[in-house]
């Protein structure tokens, strides 16, 4: 795989990245480095021969000449995977409409908690007892995302007491070069095999009204997944067509209007498309936030519900399910 870096300071991430490369651990090869100011990663490329470019937002003052001369850089790249080592900006949308679930980040903290900047530090000041790192995909949003991986840190006592902060940063960091090659080897060299997605993200209108909800990035991502796609409406399996009365999850039960409960109904349909699954090994589920039959928020739909009953959710082998609103 070919795996684009950006950074913007002191680059330790991306060293320990280009180690593994270089080792052998990684089979990828790092294919160059992009910066959005002169920054002392760019010494660690130019000591591996690895070519960089530079594009800083300040020179433009048209924000879509910016975008478009950022998006035209990394085409040139050709890259499979864009990789976020230490890169203090936020992303433009146009960038992940382009490159959805193909843009990785690390963060020194457990997002949710102390995004931005100083996350060690803002996470010492507040006393917590447990800290880490998250590796997360990237979407438009400050270090917000799918979350990928993380490892917890305990911040003891005895820490607290001597020059506390700069161990801590220093575990923290350590963490970080251990955690992240051996992310990106995961992704890299055991991809998903299967594509689960809600059939109505794809285009078709199979909503309750008759309407789609067709997702930008989930066009292009299903455009570029090399595997089996099985796209999926639990209701329209269970025999429901559209229009249809509304449902919703009440007390844990899918409760359609004027018709009653259609629990038992949703879920043998999502046991059938979950039988329909048995060869998969690594399954990429992208449904909805919301929804009965598939949204994975609360109220949580059946067929997530169904999917964590019966597989091996989010343990790297089974199924990792995202919602599409944090693509
Ligand atoms: C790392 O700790 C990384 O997690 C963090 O910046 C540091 C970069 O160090 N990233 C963020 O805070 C992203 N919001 P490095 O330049 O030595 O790799």
């Amino acid at each position: 795989m070919r795996l684009l870096v950006f950074a913007s300071g002191r680059g330790s991430n991306f060293e320990a990245i280009v180690e593994a490369s270089k080792k052998n651990y990684l089979h990828s090869q790092v294919i160059g480095l992009l910066c959005d100011k002169e920054c002392p990663a760019m010494e660690i490329a130019k000591k591996n021969s690895i070519p960089v470019s530079i594009i800083k937002p300040k020179d433009y003052q048209d924000k879509s000449i910016y975008i478009k001369t950022l998006l035209d850089v990394i085409k040139r790249y050709k890259p499979d995977y864009i990789i976020l080592a230490g890169y203090m900006r936020i992303l433009p949308a146009e960038l992940i409409d382009e490159y959805p679930l193909k843009v990785i980040n690390i963060h020194p903290s457990l997002l949710p908690q102390f995004p931005g900047k100083d996350s060690i530090a803002k996470a010492w000041d507040s006393g917590v007892k447990i800290t880490g790192v998250t590796v997360h995909y990237v979407n438009d949003r400050m270090d917000a995302g799918p979350i990928i991986a993380q490892e917890f840190l305990k911040i003891s006592d005895n820490m607290k007491k001597s020059s506390g902060l700069e161990k801590l940063e220093n575990k923290i960091h350590k963490i970080e070069h251990r955690i992240y090659p051996a992310s990106i080897k995961k992704l890299t060299e055991e991809p998903f095999d299967t594509l689960v997605v809600s059939k109505c993200l794809t285009g078709v209108n199979c909503r309750y009204d008759g309407g789609s909800k067709l997702s930008k990035r989930v066009k292009t991502f299903i455009k570029n997944f090399n595997g089996k796609i099985v796209d999926i409406c639990p209701e329209l399996e269970a025999g429901f067509d559209v229009p249809r009365p509304t449902t919703d999850i009440i007390n844990g039960k899918a409760m359609m209007k004027g018709v009653g409960d259609i629990t038992e109904k949703l879920e043998n349909a999502c046991n059938k498309i979950i039988s329909r699954l048995s060869g998969s090994k690594k399954i990429l589920a992208i449904l909805k936030e919301k929804s009965p039959s598939c949204g994975v928020r609360s109220p949580k739909g059946i067929f997530a519900s169904c999917v964590e009953k019966t597989l091996n959710v989010e343990k790297g082998s089974g199924v990792f399910i995202v919602s599409e609103e944090d693509l």
